[in-house]
């Protein structure tokens, strides 16, 4: 049996929701799927396909590096006692912002659920345990990606002292978004490195910056909720002129914010770790204009529609 999760897209407050600030995220049709079968020998193994890989990566509980490391990790979050083989897919880019770790972390979770015959666990079980490889990649992540991994939908999060506060928003208009792919990888770690240093060295800048973006936050939420996607898009640039102001932007992340309102984009942003990664533009409607725009110098693109359901506890989310 295969188990998937979501990938996710955050529309306004990354970083921010490091410390302490709401944010909004989403849950994309792209994801990961893992299953899991016997061991062919004695260790655990895991076998990592991507479709922008052209082989796929595998390795043991074992080894030494992030990935072994963090597959152990699951496997014992898990409870796993036998070698097992875990086969995992993902059609999300890696190291772009997109939630690819936390997709695979979850899907994995629920495949080795599977496996044990487990009953379904509480969705908040499943993040927890996918936080153990999620923090071997990325340190001391807010789980905002593990959290719109495991449930989808559009979630107001926001991590206080460690503990997780999660309210769903519902809209009646679908969001569309184009996600572009500015070329450069970028690492979570090291970005959300780069905020803490400045905030050390200019904390009033950095605490404005934070500041500005819990109200943008709060007036995102009453723009999606009204079906306002004209107002949510001016909160989405003014989110984009903070997160330049921080730093995170690039030369090709704001090469491609252009692209996308000359194409008539209501709205468009870096989303994620910045420092390259992706953006996304949220489409008025129709998204091939800023597609086209962006894929004629070079990005490559794609397009994610968003709506309000909720899969929760349940243990299978649609196929990515
Ligand atoms: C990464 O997708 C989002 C960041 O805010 C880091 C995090 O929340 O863990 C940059």
């Amino acid at each position: 049996m295969k188990s998937a999760a979501f990938g996710k897209v955050i529309l306004l407050g990354e970083h921010a929701v490091v410390h302490g600030v709401p944010a909004i995220v989403v849950g994309i049709d792209r994801g990961a799927t893992a299953w899991v079968t016997r061991a062919l020998g004695v260790t655990s193994e895991l076998v990592l396909s991507a479709r922008e890989r052209e082989r796929p990566i595998s390795v043991t509980r074992d080894e030494p590096s992030d990935l072994g490391r963090a597959f152990a990790a699951l496997l014992d979050a898990c409870g796993v006692k036998d070698a097992v083989r875990v086969e995992a897919v993902t059609d999300l880019p890696a190291a772009a912002g997109l939630g690819c770790s936390a997709a695979l972390g979850v899907s994995i979770v629920r495949a080795l659920d599977d496996w044990l015959d487990r009953a379904p666990r509480p969705v908040n079980e499943t993040i927890e345990r996918a936080m153990s490889w999620e923090k071997v990649f990325h340190g001391n992540p807010s789980g905002i990606d593990a959290t719109a991994s495991a449930r989808g939908g559009c979630l107001v999060y926001e991590r206080n002292q460690g503990v997780a506060h999660i309210n769903e928003i519902r809209f009646g208009k679908p969001l569309v978004l184009a996600i572009g792919h500015s070329g450069i990888p970028s690492t979570t770690r090291a970005m959300v490195e780069h905020v803490a240093k400045l905030r050390e060295r200019k904390p009033d800048m950095v605490t404005q910056a934070f500041e500005g973006i819990r109200s943008l936050v709060g007036n995102a939420r009453l723009a999606l909720e009204a079906n306002d996607h004209r107002g949510l898009g001016r909160l989405m640039d003014l989110n984009q002129m903070l997160l330049s102001g921080l730093m995170l932007s690039t030369e090709e992340i704001e090469t491609m914010c252009r692209l996308a309102r000359e194409a008539g984009a209501l709205g468009v942003k870096l989303t994620g770790s910045g420092g390259g990664g992706c953006v996304v533009a949220l489409a008025d409607g129709d998204p091939e204009p800023i597609l086209t725009r962006w894929e004629s110098a070079g990005f490559r693109a794609f397009t994610s529609r968003v709506s309000t359901t909720f899969v929760g506890d349940s243990k299978r989310s649609p196929a990515p």
